[in-house]
């Protein structure tokens, strides 16, 4: 693997490979001075066509405890507002001899886009999110936020709710969960339901809060609210009680079943404000996952090029 584009460019060993070096990471960032030499005058540019809080610090800060130099770049500041194409800004960036791009674009395709012009380049790229297409490192933390609670992705039911059409984290999610020998489950309300739905190999439940105390994991996804029009929905208050999770909903989950969601979260929508507190709820933890799990891709996409 050269480049991290789509959930299928990785294998079940690849996957696993990820969340070993993960668990090994973790442990350098548990250290009072949590960094490693290893990669001392490597250059890492993420270059962010859409806005972030999780993702871009997250790779930032797992590229730089591996000693890499991070170049942050932002379309709001580029010349990107003179212009500027989106090949000439790639032709731009690789000729300052960089390692790696970590690239983040509205638009499906682009880190694909990325990688075919830089072939020839040494270069690799990381899909940190490509329209509603897929978003891998979401769902590699996920992943592993979820292995490490059981041991084992194997068999276990996952239950992934809400705007799964638009949502590039839920396609991401999906391929990993089903390559890992889960059973995935979807709930969304129609207009949210992808049209190809039933050659996913998931089981569509139209309502799921009677088979709460069923799932091992429930994944809340964001609404996309700017991928779509808000007609889309007749009220936020009926989208909450149908699809959201309330405390009373945690309650019918298993004692030690997982509610996540990759944030940013609207509040009062896909989750209960008083959620956020219970032991159950563990989107901070996927949060402190995500950098050992991206220092763990890093790591092993700059080893391929040494
Ligand atoms: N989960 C996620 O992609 O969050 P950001 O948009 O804040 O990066």
């Amino acid at each position: 693997v050269k480049h991290l584009l789509s959930i299928d460019d990785l294998g079940i060993k690849d996957i696993y490979k990820i969340f070993e070096y993960a668990f090994q990471f973790e442990e350098v960032l548990k250290r009072p001075i949590p960094i490693v030499p290893t990669f001392k005058g490597k250059t890492i540019v993420t270059l962010f066509y859409e806005p972030s809080t999780r993702t871009q610090t997250s790779f930032t800060l797992a590229a730089k405890r591996l000693s890499c130099d991070v170049i942050n770049f932002s379309f709001a500041t580029s010349s990107i507002l003179k212009g500027e194409s989106l090949l000439d800004t790639i032709k731009t960036i690789s000729a300052m001899k960089v390692d790696g791009i970590i690239v983040r674009h509205f638009s499906s395709g682009v880190p694909h886009f990325l990688a075919k012009k830089l072939v020839k380049k040494n270069i690799f790229v990381i899909n940190a999110g490509d329209g509603t297409n897929e978003h891998p490192t979401q769902a590699l933390l996920d992943g592993y936020t979820v292995y490490k609670k059981f041991k084992k992705i194997k068999d276990l039911k996952i239950l992934i709710v809400g705007d799964i059409k638009h949502s590039r984290v839920a396609h991401s999610d999906i391929l990993l969960f089903k390559k890992l020998g889960a059973k995935v489950f979807i709930s969304c309300p129609h207009q949210f339901l992808p049209i190809d739905f039933e050659n996913m190999g998931v089981c569509y439940l139209k309502e799921f809060k009677k088979e709460l105390p069923n799932f091992d994991c429930v994944i809340t996804l964001r609404v996309q609210k700017e991928r779509h029009n808000l007609n889309y929905l007749s009220s936020m208050r009926e989208y909450h009680y149908l699809y959201g999770i309330s405390k009373k909903d945690l309650e019918k989950m298993k004692k030690e079943a997982l509610l996540m969601h990759p944030g940013p979260v609207n509040w009062g929508w896909e989750l209960a404000d008083d959620v956020i507190d219970e032991e159950r709820c563990v989107i901070l933890e996927q949060v402190f996952n995500g950098v050992a799990v991206r220092m763990a891709i890093i790591f092993l996409l700059l080893q391929e090029k040494v």
